[in-house]
């Protein structure tokens, strides 16, 4: 079976993996630390926080950015931990409707703003396309709004534009930890405060006892283990290669894909942690036929995502999704499907999955 997305690992994780687990601190230590300055450096941040998961980073940075009942914009398109963070927080999303090419759309989002009530903006860089910084930083400045920008699915710099950007290392992602996630950040007050957040709120200095430490707030324990972080820095050494491959079958499919369409038109600055195409179905049973006859013929297409909205707990919370409210997440959801890309994936690999699909949507 070929799936949508799979873990690259070879022999110099494993051997990575082999000499952490001989050392003596198995625990969040000094490679947890050269992970994160490894990472600052790569995605242009200040400061880089390792967690146990891209869940926790938007816990932790919720808990920074959010108090009860503020309001925070966000998309029905991405994968239930972004809104889920900010309701941890007891804080309320406020769901906007997508563009043709699945991020939030902003100037939906700017019509939204213009209400004055909202504190923050919680942007995903879907299948790995960045916004445009212009636009994101017009919209910070002038409704004076804080950004955290989920970028599960991206792995590249950005303008440092957002207050905080998070980002997960589960296998499918562009790097893996097994499980794991970062958060970005560039404030140095925020990332002290982020730092004693992962540690169950704890607090030490030089100046207590030797056994010493203060618990000051409500914390949890999110750390990233060393041994998973020498599997991080093993993998990050080669990201460059994986982005690469990444873009190629991207751009492959876009050469080659006649009867459906993908996404967007090629774009350098995607991550492709995902590549969707769209397929005008008529109905998501349809949809599904389509699904399982190229599950039959040895392809596991997925969906991403189901709009959060819709899911029975945020029903049960009041929040309303249809048709009319959010036309564009509706369509997307009839058409779009995610195809196969990871590093490993060969080229008579994507032949044969390019084939199927052409031949079943002719049907
Ligand atoms: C957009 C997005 N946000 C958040 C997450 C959560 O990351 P994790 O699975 O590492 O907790 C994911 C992971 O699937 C994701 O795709």
């Amino acid at each position: 079976m070929i799936y949508y997305g799979k873990q690259t690992i070879d022999d110099d994780d494993a051997k990575a993996i082999v000499r952490a687990l001989k050392s003596d601190l198995l625990t969040t230590g000094p490679k947890t630390k050269k992970f994160e300055v490894e990472l600052a450096k790569r995605l242009g941040f200040r400061y880089m926080i390792a967690v146990s998961s891209g869940t926790a980073a938007l816990h932790l940075s919720s808990m920074v950015l959010l108090n009860k009942n503020d309001k925070v914009i966000t998309t029905p398109n991405s994968f239930l931990a972004t809104a889920n963070s900010i309701i941890y927080q007891q804080a309320k999303p406020v769901f906007i409707d997508i563009c043709e090419n699945g991020l939030l759309d902003l100037d939906l989002v700017e019509q939204r703003l213009k209400k004055g009530d909202i504190k923050a903006l919680y942007a995903v860089t879907f299948s790995g396309l960045p916004f445009e910084d212009k636009k994101l930083r017009y919209l910070k400045e002038k409704y004076k709004i804080k950004i955290l920008i989920d970028n599960a699915h991206y792995f590249g710099k950005d303008g440092g534009i957002c207050d905080i950007a998070t980002f997960s290392f589960h296998p499918v992602k562009h790097i893996t930890t097994f499980e794991g996630g970062a958060i970005g950040i560039n404030d140095k007050f925020i990332y002290e405060k982020l730092l004693q957040l992962r540690n169950h709120g704890i607090y030490k200095d030089d100046s207590m006892y030797p056994w010493g430490y203060e618990m000051r707030e409500l914390g949890y324990n999110y750390r990233l283990s060393d041994v998973a972080s020498a599997m991080g820095l093993s993998q990050l050494s080669k990201v460059d290669n994986f982005l690469a491959k990444r873009g190629d079958i991207a751009q492959y499919y876009h050469e080659n894909l006649k009867k459906v369409a993908p996404l967007y038109k090629y774009d350098k600055n995607s991550s492709y942690h995902l590549f969707v195409a769209r397929y005008p179905f008529e109905t998501l049973d349809e949809k599904a036929k389509f699904f399982i006859k190229m599950r039959e013929k040895g392809v596991a297409l997925q969906h991403h995502y189901i709009p959060i909205n819709s899911q029975p707990f945020y029903k049960d919370m009041g929040f309303i999704y249809n048709k009319k409210s959010f036309p564009q997440m509706h369509r997307y959801y009839l058409e779009a499907f995610s195809l196969p890309i990871y590093p490993t994936l060969s080229t008579d690999e994507q032949d044969f999955v390019i084939k199927q699909i052409e031949d079943i949507a002719s049907i």
